[in-house]
């Protein structure tokens, strides 16, 4: 099975299928001499090949209305509705968090209250935000017991090819936390996401620890992604993670004005960490919490599931997942997307796109109609809905080449490596991953 993402059999189409040395010499270009659009998904499994930048001509429409991609997101000057809907927000949050100070980009020397009055992940893993707040408790496992949700952040990648393709054979969706930045760079990339079933939710604009920016700084860096989403794929997620767990209550209540759940995991694989500078953790830790994670798929978790962090950050980080997925799938019962564990039938604000609730999805009734065609696979067919995303893909024109996906190949990982290292606090995070587990183990 292939992917044929350049659906309109036009010369896109015909130029996909060339061989990419030929491609660069044949791109066309329109009469005032811009390359010419090739919303292009080549079925290469070669990651060289698949990070070929594209121009894709919905992006340069809209990107005049949206922050730069990997810089700190702020509200664009005549963006009234991002404006009004801030400032509700940031009333609530002077009324019910008004003493959360932001957070230091360097923890180093920062001394914070030990009863964690903030409900800082960061700090012990509290995910139970006090009732005063008003928000929900962050969501970190799943309902059934002996069931695995399957999450994987920092996409779109532009080499998914190899795992996706998997994830289709095996007819898997998994529930993916999608970098605003990336989608931007690699928003054909991102729709074939939405296309194989895979839940969409939102991981910021730039990927920075949330509690260190100010309102305005997070709530654009949750807003634009949203709306990136909706822009280039066509559905308004109602889910998000922050990037490395960090979270507040002050984020807690800016994410809950936009109307996103707060998600986090309680199953860790670090596989970003393996290969990130100066790192601790080796590629042989992060096979042995992949082989523990098979472990309590059989033996523990009896009254509810686990959600697993895992990237497609990396070619390292795809590959392991791909090499441990068979493991995982035959020791935990069922591995699910989240919005299939919470009977989330409904995932985006758009009622017409409909998502399988758990006794569907695993009796695997969706997948009825996965053989018709190659181009929309597996588990797509519920999701088809009648949202932009499927008119994003059969769009065409003409753009000039400015490369917007150069940025992204400097991906994620980057912001992650500059704050960890130097954080005191951070080291907690084992320890609060271990309080996960136990908990989970409950
Ligand atoms: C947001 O609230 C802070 C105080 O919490 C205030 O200083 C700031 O001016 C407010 N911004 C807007 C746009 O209302
Ligand atoms: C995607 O994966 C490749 C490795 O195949 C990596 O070099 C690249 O930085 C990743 N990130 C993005 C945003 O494509
Ligand atoms: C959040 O959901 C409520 C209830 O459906 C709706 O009225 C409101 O407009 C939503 N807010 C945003 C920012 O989408
Ligand atoms: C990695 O370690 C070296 C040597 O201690 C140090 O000079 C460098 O700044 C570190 N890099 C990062 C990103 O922490
Ligand atoms: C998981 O279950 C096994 C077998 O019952 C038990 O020995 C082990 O301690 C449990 N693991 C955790 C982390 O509780
Ligand atoms: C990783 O890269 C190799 C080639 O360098 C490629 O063959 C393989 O498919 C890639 N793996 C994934 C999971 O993308
Ligand atoms: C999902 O729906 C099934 C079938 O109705 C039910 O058994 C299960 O408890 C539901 N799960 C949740 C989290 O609501």
């Amino acid at each position: 099975m292939r992917l044929s993402l350049a659906a309109p059999v036009t010369a896109a189409g015909v130029l996909a299928l060339l061989p990419l040395d030929a491609l660069a010499h044949l791109r066309p270009r329109s009469c005032d001499g811009h390359e010419l659009l090739i919303p292009r998904q080549t079925d290469s499994l070669d990651p060289t090949a698949q990070c070929q930048y594209y121009n894709y001509q919905p992006v340069q429409d809209i990107k005049a209305k949206y922050p730069t991609i990997w810089t700190t997101a702020t509200i664009q000057g005549s963006d009234t509705e991002a404006q009004t809907l801030f400032s509700q927000i940031n009333a609530t949050i002077q009324q019910k968090a008004g003493s959360v100070v932001i957070k230091p980009a360097s923890t180093a020397g920062y001394s914070y209250d030990r009863s964690d009055p903030d409900c800082w992940w960061t700090w012990q893993g509290c995910t139970k935000p006090a009732d005063s707040i008003g928000v929900a408790a962050d969501l970190i496992d799943v309902p059934e017991p002996h069931t695995l949700g399957l999450t994987i952040d920092d996409g779109p990648n532009c080499s998914q090819n190899a795992l996706y393709e998997y994830l289709r054979e095996q007819k898997q969706r998994a529930t993916m936390f999608f970098i605003g930045s990336n989608i931007f760079g690699w928003p054909v990339q991102a729709i074939q996401a939405h296309k194989d079933g895979h839940e969409i939710c939102v991981h910021t604009w730039s990927h920075q620890p949330m509690t260190t920016l100010t309102n305005e700084q997070a709530f654009a860096e949750l807003y634009y992604t949203r709306k990136a989403i909706k822009d280039i794929i066509g559905v308004t997620p109602k889910c998000w993670r922050p990037p490395q767990g960090d979270v507040d209550n002050r984020i807690r209540l800016i994410a809950a004005g936009l109307n996103l759940t707060t998600i986090i995991w309680n199953l860790e694989t670090d596989d970003w960490r393996a290969q990130a500078v100066n790192s601790t953790v080796s590629e042989a830790d992060v096979d042995n919490n992949y082989q523990k994670i098979v472990d309590q798929g059989k033996n523990n978790f009896t009254t509810h599931g686990g959600v697993v962090l895992t990237h497609q950050s990396t070619n390292y980080t795809m590959s392991t997942l791909l090499k441990w997925l068979p493991q995982l799938k035959s020791a935990w019962t069922h591995v699910v997307p989240l919005a299939s564990a919470y009977n989330w039938t409904q995932p985006y604000v758009e009622t017409d796109v409909t998502y399988p609730d758990f006794n569907a999805y695993i009796s695997g009734s969706t997948s009825s109609s996965s053989s018709s065609s190659s181009s929309s696979t597996a588990p797509s067919s519920s999701t088809t809905g009648s949202g932009a995303g499927a008119n994003a893909v059969s769009a065409s024109g003409s753009g000039s080449a400015t490369g917007t996906a150069s940025a992204a190949a400097s991906t994620t990982s980057r912001s992650a490596a500059l704050r960890t290292p130097d954080l005191d606090l951070r080291h907690i995070a084992p320890a609060s991953l271990l309080l996960g587990i136990m908990y989970a183990l409950l």
